[in-house]
C-alpha cells in the first residue's frame, strides 16, 4: 500500500518540540500545531509511528475533510467514503463527535450519521464500542468552522500506556512526560543517570529504553491491528528495524518506599530493562551517590519529587528540594538536573541554576520541568535539616 496519508500526531500539551524531533529521526518532516505534529507518509509511517514516537498520545489518518453546513450533506458525503478499506465488520467502533464555530453543531447528530454512512458501506451497521478496554476501531469527526474532518485512531489505546507499568504505585508519572523529561535533559546515555524519587520507575525505564535503543511502544498491541488494513508481516517487519544497544553506564533508581522500589523493579523486568537500571531503596540524603559514595563523575538526575499536592499534602517540602541541591552540588559540576517541578517556589529552593524547559499537564496540574546546563553558578545553601 503505497498511498500517501495525512496524518496527525497528538500529544499534551508542551511536548510538540519533542515530537516534531522524534519524528526529524524517523525522516519525518513535520509541522507542530497546538497538541501535536501533522505529517504525511505511508502505512509503514503510521507503523513506525505508534512503535517509535515516546511523547506522543495518538496517531491519527485522516480519512477525508470537507466543507459541510447540514447534517444531511454530511451523511451523503460520510457515505461516499471508502470505510471498506478501512474498517473490519468484526471491530466494535467507537464514534467521537466535536464542533466548533459550525453551522452543524449537534454532536449526537454528527455521530448518528457518520454511524449510518459506516453500516451502509460494511452492509451492516457497525457494533458499538462499549468496553473501555475492548479493542476497538476510533473514528472522530471534527467541525471547526464549517469544515469536517473524519480521521481513524491508528492506537487502540494511547501510547503512553506502554504495556510495562502494571503496578502505578503513588501519582506514577505519565510515561510520554517522563520520555520528555529525559529528552529535555540532553542526558547521554554514556553517562550515569539518577532518579531518587522514582516511584514505580517510569524516568528510570524511559532512559534505559533510550539507552538500550528500543522502541518505546514495543509491548503494545500492534499498530491498525483494529483496522481492515492491519498486516501482521509488515507489523513484524517494522518491530525488526532499530539496533539494540547494552547500556553504557549506569541508571540508579531509588525511593525510601521498598514498594515503590519492588515495583520498579517488576515494571523495568516487564520493559526487558532490568539490566540497565540499579533499584534500592534509600531515602534522598542516603542515597549513596548523593551522600558521594562511588558517585560517577558525570550524569544527570532526572527525576519527578513529590509536589506536595498528591504526596504529603499540606506538608513542609522545602528542605527537601534543599535537599535535591544541596546534593547535587556536592557531586561536582559533572552533573545536571532536570526536575519536574509543580511547585516554582519549591524549584527555587534548591538553590540550582534552573531553566524551565517544558511546561505541561499532568494529573490536572500545570507542571514544568526544570532544567540546569550547569550546576555551578549558584552558591551552596546548607539545608534547614538533612532529608531521612
Ligand atoms: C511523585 S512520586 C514519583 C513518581 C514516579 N516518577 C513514577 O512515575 O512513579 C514521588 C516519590 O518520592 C518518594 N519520596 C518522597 N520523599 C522521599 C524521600 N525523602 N526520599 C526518597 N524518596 C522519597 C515517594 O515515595 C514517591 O514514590
Amino acid at each position: 500500500m503505497t498511498d500517501t496519508l495525512a496524518l496527525f500526531a497528538s500529544c499534551q500539551p508542551g511536548l510538540e518540540p519533542f515530537l516534531i524531533e522524534e519524528l526529524s529521526r524517523q525522516y519525518v518532516s513535520a509541522e507542530a500545531v497546538p497538541g501535536g505534529a501533522t505529517f504525511t507518509g505511508n502505512m509503514q509511517t503510521v507503523m513506525r509511528a505508534c512503535l517509535w514516537l515516546g511523547t506522543a498520545s495518538h496517531v491519527r489518518i485522516r480519512l477525508a475533510q470537507f466543507r459541510c453546513r447540514a447534517l444531511g450533506e454530511l451523511q451523503r458525503k460520510a457515505a461516499e467514503m471508502p470505510w471498506k478499506d478501512w474498517l473490519s465488520s468484526r471491530v466494535p467502533v467507537a464514534l467521537t463527535s466535536r464542533s466548533r464555530r459550525s453551522r452543524v453543531y449537534h454532536t449526537g447528530g454528527i455521530s448518528e450519521r457518520i454511524y449510518n454512512a459506516i453500516g451502509g458501506s460494511l452492509g451492516r451497521p457497525p457494533t458499538l464500542a462499549r468496553d473501555e478496554d475492548e479493542t476497538v476501531a476510533g473514528v472522530a469527526a471534527r467541525f471547526d468552522e464549517d469544515v469536517c474532518t473524519i480521521s481513524l485512531d491508528a492506537t487502540t489505546t494511547p501510547l503512553h500506556r506502554r504495556g510495562y507499568r502494571l503496578d502505578g504505585r503513588k501519582a506514577p508519572l505519565r510515561e510520554d512526560i517522563a520520555h520528555a523529561l529525559v529528552l529535555a535533559s540532553n542526558w547521554s546515555p554514556d553517562t550515569a543517570m539518577l532518579d531518587p524519587f522514582c516511584g514505580s520507575g517510569t524516568i528510570a525505564i524511559e532512559a534505559a529504553g533510550l539507552a538500550m535503543g528500543l522502541a518505546p511502544g514495543r509491548l503494545r498491541p500492534p499498530a491498525m491491528q483494529q483496522t481492515a488494513r492491519f498486516d501482521i508481516d509488515a507489523w513484524q517487519e517494522v518491530l525488526e528495524e532499530g539496533a539494540r544497544r547494552d547500556p553504557m553506564a549506569p541508571i540508579a533508581a531509588s525511593d525510601r518506599d521498598q514498594g515503590a522500589v519492588e515495583a520498579t523493579r517488576q515494571n523495568a523486568e516487564r520493559a526487558g530493562v532490568e539490566q540497565a537500571i540499579q533499584c534500592d531503596a534509600h531515602a534522598l540524603a542516603a542515597q549513596p551517590w548523593l551522600e558521594g559514595r562511588d558517585a560517577p563523575a558525570i550524569g544527570t538526575l532526572i527525576t519527578n519529587p513529590p509536589y506536595g499536592v498528591r504526596i504529603q499534602n499540606g506538608s513542609n517540602l522545602l528542605p527537601l528540594y534543599q535537599t535535591i541541591g544541596h546534593r547535587l552540588k556536592s557531586l561536582g559540576e559533572g552533573w545536571n538536573a532536570m526536575i519536574l517541578a509543580h511547585d516554582m517556589r519549591l524549584a527555587r529552593r534548591t538553590g540550582l541554576p534552573l531553566a524551565p524547559a517544558f511546561t505541561t499537564k499532568h494529573g490536572g496540574l500545570s507542571v514544568t520541568a526544570m532544567g540546569s546546563a550547569t550546576n555551578e553558578t549558584s552558591p551552596t545553601e546548607k539545608p534547614e535539616q538533612a532529608e531521612k
